[in-house]
């Protein structure tokens, strides 16, 4: 290890991305079967969203959350040539634990045969796996712990009405796990450049899944219908992200002292492609350096941006050095960034 000496004897040292994994559940939904659900159409939602279809898991079990978390990081051990026993540290962002507790990671870290790492989880909604970034480097790179696996994975359809009534909201969530496994290196040079978490907890009411008559906000009806669905006010979240990813992106490139130019690659939380595309006009970047996929898998919650991630490095590789800023935004409301130099 290198670098200037931390209190508490730990030594400050660098972070990579050692291997990335997702995973996705079998079952497309198109929108042709939504069409069959509820009084909709392909062109609404593509002309609303850019969605064409995303993955819904099998919710008896095969592919619960943890299970498709498991997957994802069995992918990413392989690729990092890792065993699971190296493992430091296992942390899920979900806001879809199949169980309170015990936490997704100790069941992930019970399926992949980990030792007795440390195994918790990390519920930031949309912005799970960002917030997670930042925690996980922070865990490495003072030195007390040398591999942590940090995975997003949500299963939200479980949560969506498939009916006239949730309309709105059903054909934008789709279920997947992405997986980054985080290592120390001598090289001090590689991990976060700058980053940011935010939330505005009064904006709670414009995404939430009640289960009990006062979890409506005031001036909503109690309505059992909804219990255990998600209830969205699509516009309001519409203007809250359009604004807050610019803000975000600007933000993150300030506390750098870097352009937009600068940067490599875009890696943004997927919630509609007309958010991504305004982001995109607004600081000018080619199409190639601002990831998107939701055309093919939806809004995946904490899952999008390791999603994106995997995705990019098993199609086009990711070269030492470059620089990726990750974005998100979601139920909180929450919004965050980590500009990483890999
Ligand atoms: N198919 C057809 N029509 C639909 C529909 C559907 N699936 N859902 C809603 N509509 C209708 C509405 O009933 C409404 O009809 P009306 O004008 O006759 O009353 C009309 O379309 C407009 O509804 P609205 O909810 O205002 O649509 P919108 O343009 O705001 O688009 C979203 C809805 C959800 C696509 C959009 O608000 C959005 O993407 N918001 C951001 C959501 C998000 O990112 N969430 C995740 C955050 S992490």
């Amino acid at each position: 290890m290198s670098g200037p000496h931390q209190p508490g004897g730990a030594q400050r040292v660098g972070v990579r991305i050692a291997g990335t994994g997702s995973c996705l559940p079998e079952r497309k939904l198109t929108n042709a079967d939504l069409v069959n659900m509820m009084e909709t159409s392909d062109e609404w939602i593509v002309q609303r969203t850019g969605i064409r279809e995303r993955r819904i898991a099998d919710h008896t079990g095969p592919e619960s959350t943890d299970k498709l978390a498991a997957e994802s990081l069995r992918r990413a051990l392989a690729t990092a040539h890792m065993d699971a026993k190296d493992l430091d540290a296992i942390i899920v962002a979900t806001m879809t634990g199949e169980m309170s507790c015990p936490p997704t990671a100790c069941l992930v870290a019970a399926q992949i045969g980990a030792g007795a790492c440390g195994a918790f989880d990390l519920n930031g909604a949309c912005c799970g796996f960002v917030f997670g970034l930042n925690v996980a480097h922070g865990l490495v790179a003072g030195g007390a712990y040398r591999n942590v696996a940090l995975i997003g994975a949500d299963t939200l359809t479980r949560y969506m009405d498939y009916s006239d009534a949730g309309r709105s909201t059903a054909i934008i969530f789709g279920d997947a796990a992405g997986c980054a496994i985080l290592r120390a290196t001598d090289d001090t040079s590689k991990g976060i450049i700058a980053q940011s978490m935010h939330s505005d907890g009064a904006g709670w009411k414009e995404i939430y899944v009640p289960t009990q008559p006062f979890h409506f906000p005031e001036g909503v009806p109690v309505d059992a219908c909804k219990y255990g669905r998600v209830q969205m006010n699509g516009a309001a979240v519409f203007k809250f992200a359009v604004g807050t990813f610019s803000n975000l992106i600007d933000e993150t490139l300030q506390k750098a002292r870097l352009k937009p130019s600068d940067i490599d690659l875009y890696i943004c939380h997927q919630s509609n492609q007309r958010i991504l595309h305004a982001a995109r006009d607004r600081f000018g970047l080619p199409e190639n350096k601002l990831y998107i996929n939701i055309d093919r898998v939806g809004n995946t919650v904490a899952a999008s941006v390791p999603l994106c991630l995997d995705e990019v490095v098993r199609s086009r590789g990711l070269p030492e050095g470059a620089k990726v800023l990750f974005v998100a935004f979601g139920g909180g409301l929450t919004w965050g960034s980590s500009l990483w130099q890999l």
